[in-house]
This record gives structure tokens, C-alpha cells and sequence, in this order.
């Protein structure tokens, strides 16, 4: 058994062999923090049941546990790790730390120095004419969003959101602040949706021309029961909704459908953004300019930041004050954004070369299990059915073939609508041979259960 010792940074050496599992998984010491967990926090908590671990350590895309185990990262928080457990971070939080960390809105070099290299981040025809607000999670981005647009439409009127769409839980406590500012339409307490058809080859029978058919109507008919809509907030590729690529130009056919229909189309960026579809930014496929862009996971590279990419001619609608939080943009976060947004670059090309690779390989697992293998760069959805493919796998042999991975060293999460999608979102720089033995254990594992 190899020693691990802690480095100088912090960090840790790995041993050769990973993953390395020692114990039965979950390991005794595991078994003591969960039980610990169980007793004192909230029975709502859900992700120790996916992955019965407690974890000890992290470095680079391995997880270390607390009974010596070392496993496979294709999890990645939920892409918020794009770089994975990275000493690029480690090192930028460090340094912050021995300066200052929260100073609500009053600039710092750090902020600045974010400000900028996030505007670098956008295609050179969004560098200008566009500014940020910033937030904490994917949510509040994303319901600042639709109040960007309740204020410029001037009205709380309803947003287009799609079938199969996570855009977060949060907001309507704004209902109970007294403020009278607060109680304008622009600060939302729950929203009008329009729900749209997201193209969803696998299991319905529409494509783009139904959904802007839908979309027409929803704008144009004014017997067919809809208020006109002053927003559309869209993923790139359907995140939590199942790993969902939509056909080619999907992007571009919404961008002309919201600019003949003053529509201001939200794209939420906070799952494909950062590299994780092998371009800085999702839209970057359909080479669409959006008018507001929700960034977060990745962005903080594991510390909560989030942030609203909008045009600039909005400012002079929008009241002042206006989005809220005593702890957006936080300095340690902002130190290691400006640590992703210069290093995520380097990666792009590995991503979209390997990534499409990859899906080839997870295509060719001989599973009768595997409906469909989909993505784009890292973000990979492998959809299980039953062996004739009419039903989605059920989520009890989801949850076997998550532990069986877990047992044989591989953290891999699940998403879909019926929850059947296994998602492969590992770091941008994550080692190749995890990359072949991470696949080798959700074949065994996939194996295991259809037999
Ligand atoms: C596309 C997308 N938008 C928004 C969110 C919400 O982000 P958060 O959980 O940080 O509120 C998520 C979370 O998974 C997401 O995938």
C-alpha cells in the first residue's frame, strides 16, 4: 500500500494506482461521519444516498475518502469543477486571503480584474456594449435575469421557458420584505411561464420547426390564451433535463424568432458555460449573440459566485437598487474566477478533440441498456432504457448502477427527465486514462445490472 503525504501546498501525492480502493465502500469511517450526518442535519439531504462516502480530500479529478479510498471524478460538483480540485484555485484563493475577502460592493483590484477578464471571455462582438451584476448561485443569476427583462418590458409579463429546463430554486421571499421599492414587477415573486417543447428526438416527436411553430403562436395568435411574453431564457444544451443537444441552428432559429418579436433572449450558461462544452460558452455553437448570459457553477471554480452578462442599454431601465445580497462577489471567489477565466482557455481544444472521441467510445459499450449517447466537448449523457427500449431504466437500477461504480472507484452522476441519464461532466483537464478507466467501470457496473 503506497504512503500519501501531504505537499507543500497543501495539496497531496496521489498514489499510482487509481482508483485504489481499500476497503468495502462505504468504509468504516464512512459509515461513522453518515450516521453523524443523519442524526444532525436534515433528513431532506439527498447526495450521500447516491454516494455513500464521506470525503477526506481532493486533488486534481481524485476524490479521496476518509477510510483511504481514492476515486474517479467524472462528478465535478456538478461541473462547478471544471478545472477539478486545482492548486490554480488553491494558489489564487490563497493569495486573496493574505489581502481582503468581502467588501460588499466597493471595488478592489480583484474585482476589477475580473470585470475585465470576463468580458474577454465573450466573442469579440459582446466585449462591448454589455455589463455584469453579479449574484451567488445559478438561481439568483437566473431570476435576475427575468427581472432585467420584467424592468426594461416594464411589466411583470410572462418569460418563455423550455420542457426539461433547470434554471434553480430560489426567490419569492422577496414577498415578505417590506420595502416598498421592493414590491415594483421587477423584483419577481414568482413568474409567468410559458412552457415550450424542447427537441427531444428520444421520446417525442417534435423538432425546431414544432417548437417555433408553438412559439409564433404563443406571440402572434391573440385567441390562443397567451399574454406575450417579454423574455425567453434557453439552454444551450439541456443541463439537469437529460444531457439534451438540440439540432444544429436551434440557437440561432430562437435568436431570430426573439429580435422579429422583442423577445430579449436569456441564455443560461450556468452548466455549459466555462469550457464545458468545449467552447467558453454554449451559444458559442450556434454563434449567437444573447442579450443576457447567466453564468455560475465553474465561474467561482468551487466558491459560490454567479454573475449577469447583460446590454448595457438596459442600465437606464433598470431601478436602482436593484439586485440584492450582502454576499455577491465575495473576493475569494472573484480570485479564483479570474484564476478559471485565464485558464480555461488552454483546455478548449483538448475538450471538443477528446470529447468527441469519447462519446464514440461510450457509443461503442455493447450494452443493451444504452439508448442513446449525446453531448457535446465534456458533457456527455448516456440514456438507459430496458433492452427493448420502450421504458426509461427505473431509478432503483439508476441507483444500483451508481453504487456498484461507486464500489469499483467512479463518482458518476445521473439527470433526465426520468432521471435514466448517466452524465459524464469530468474536469476539462482531467488525465486520459481516467477517461478509459472510468469507462471501463461504468461498462462493468452497466453489466452488472443487465444481467
Ligand atoms: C442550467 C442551470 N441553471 C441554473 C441552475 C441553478 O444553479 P444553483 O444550483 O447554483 O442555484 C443550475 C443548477 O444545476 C443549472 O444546471
Amino acid at each position: 500500500m503506497e504512503a500519501v503525504e501531504v505537499g507543500e501546498e497543501g495539496t497531496f501525492r496521489l498514489p499510482s494506482q487509481i482508483p485504489l480502493i481499500r476497503t468495502p465502500i462505504p468504509g468504516p469511517n464512512s459509515k461513522r461521519i453518515l450516521a453523524e450526518q443523519k442524526e444532525l442535519e436534515s433528513e431532506t439531504v439527498i447526495y450521500p444516498k447516491g454516494f455513500p462516502i464521506a470525503i477526506k480530500r481532493a486533488q486534481g479529478s481524485v476524490i479521496e475518502d476518509v477510510d483511504g479510498n481514492f476515486l474517479i471524478d467524472w462528478f465535478t460538483g456538478i461541473s462547478v469543477l471544471n478545472l477539478g480540485y486545482s492548486d490554480v484555485i488553491r494558489k489564487a484563493v490563497s493569495k486573496q486571503l493574505g489581502n481582503i475577502w468581502h467588501t460588499m460592493e466597493i471595488p478592489t483590484e480583484v474585482r476589477i480584474e475580473f470585470l475585465k477578464e470576463l468580458r474577454n471571455s465573450f466573442p469579440s462582438s459582446m466585449q462591448k456594449g454589455y455589463k455584469t451584476i453579479f449574484g451567488i448561485s445559478g438561481a439568483d443569476a437566473c431570476e435576475t435575469a427575468v427581472n432585467i427583462a420584467h424592468s426594461v418590458s416594464n411589466k411583470r409579463a410572462s418569460t418563455v421557458a423550455f420542457e426539461g429546463a433547470y434554471h434553480g430554486v430560489h426567490g419569492g421571499i422577496v414577498a415578505a420584505t417590506a420595502g416598498r421599492a421592493y414590491k415594483s414587477p421587477v423584483f419577481g415573486s414568482g413568474f409567468g411561464v410559458v412552457r415550450a417543447p424542447y427537441p427531444y428526438e428520444m421520446w417525442y416527436d417534435y423538432d425546431t420547426n414544432d417548437t417555433l411553430s408553438f412559439l409564433d403562436k404563443v406571440v402572434n395568435d391573440p385567441e390562443a390564451g397567451y399574454e406575450k411574453p417579454d423574455s425567453l431564457i434557453v439552454e444551450p444544451i439541456l443541463g439537469e433535463g437529460g444531457y439534451i443537444v438540440p439540432p444544429e441552428g436551434f440557437l440561432k432559429d430562437i435568436r431570430d424568432f426573439c429580435t422579429r418579436n422583442d423577445v430579449i433572449m436569456i441564455v443560461d450558461e450556468v452548466q455549459t458555460g466555462l469550457g464545458r462544452t468545449g467552447k467558453m460558452w454554449g451559444f458559442e455553437w450556434d454563434d449567437v449573440k444573447p442579450d443576457i448570459v447567466c453564468i455560475s457553477k465553474s465561474i467561482g471554480g468551487g466558491v459560490p459566485l454567479s454573475a449577469i452578462y447583460y446590454r448595457e442599454e438596459y442600465d437606464a431601465k433598470l431601478p436602482t437598487p436593484f439586485h440584492l445580497g450582502t454576499y455577491r462577489a465575495n473576493g475569494l471567489a472573484l480570485a479564483a474566477g479570474v484564476a478559471v477565466l485565464k485558464e480555461v482557455p488552454k483546455h478548449l481544444e483538448r475538450v471538443r478533440l477528446e470529447g468527441s472521441e469519447f462519446k464514440k467510445k461510450l457509443g461503442s459499450i455493447g450494452s443493451p441498456l444504452i439508448a442513446d449517447v449525446r453531448g457535446r466537448g465534456f458533457m456527455i449523457g448516456i440514456e438507459l432504457t430496458d433492452s427493448q427500449k420502450k421504458n426509461p431504466l427505473p431509478k432503483q437500477d439508476m441507483m444500483t448502477i451508481k453504487h456498484e461504480m461507486l464500489r469499483r472507484g467512479l463518482v458518476m452522476h445521473t439527470c433526465g427527465h426520468f432521471g435514466n441519464v448517466f452524465r459524464f461532466m469530468g474536469a476539462l483537464n482531467i488525465p486520459s486514462e481516467y477517461l478509459q478507466t472510468g469507462s471501463e467501470i461504468f461498462e462493468a457496473a452497466l453489466k452488472k445490472v443487465a444481467d
